[in-house]
């Protein structure tokens, strides 16, 4: 008798896309990520990463082959995908205007959270206090070189790549 087993959150199965203009960004890879592994795509500029997390997080339309997340295809079930997965971004996506609270009511909205969990969040992290503060004041240089004009981040950042 066949064991029933669940399937991986991850499953990349011959994923290929090729950008308008001719450019194979992803040229036909496979991979699984199971539950509870930490996984790296790692390769050199140009190798096709942000490509293949723009598959995964519905964001690029692949060209071939398949993308499941937690079991849902990326093509068919793009917005069930969507809220099966949480993402960071390697850049920010705060408003800087906005405060730390406006921010997360924002992102809590968009993601049907209910809103009463941000309040034992910030709590959780040790940032209660600062909720009201812009977010371009949340870094920990109170000096917030990011609110100077044409200083969009600190220095300190590691280059994006
Ligand atoms: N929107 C796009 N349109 C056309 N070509 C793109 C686009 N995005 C990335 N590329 C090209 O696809 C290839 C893979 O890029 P990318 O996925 O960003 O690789 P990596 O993240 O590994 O550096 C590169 O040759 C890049 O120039
Ligand atoms: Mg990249």
């Amino acid at each position: 008798m066949m064991q029933v087993t669940r399937r991986p959150p991850l499953i990349v199965d011959g994923l290929t896309k090729t950008y308008p203009g001719g450019v194979r960004a992803v040229r036909g890879i496979s991979f699984e990520v199971a539950d509870g592994e930490i996984f790296g795509l790692l390769g050199p500029n140009g190798a096709g990463k942000t490509t293949t997390l723009g598959v995964l997080t519905t964001l690029v339309r692949p060209s071939g082959g398949r993308a499941l997340v937690a079991g849902l295809d990326v093509m068919n079930e793009p917005l069930a995908v969507r809220r099966a997965m949480g993402v960071v971004f390697q850049d920010s996506v705060l408003d800087n205007d906005f405060s730390g609270f406006q921010n997360m009511r924002l992102h809590a909205r968009l993601w049907r959270v209910p809103e009463d969990r941000i309040a034992a969040l910030l709590d959780a992290v040790g940032l209660a206090g600062r909720i009201g503060r812009r977010a371009r004041l949340q870094r920990g240089d109170e000096t917030a070189p990011g609110d100077r004009p044409g200083s969009a981040r600190p220095a300190a950042d590691p280059a994006p790549g």
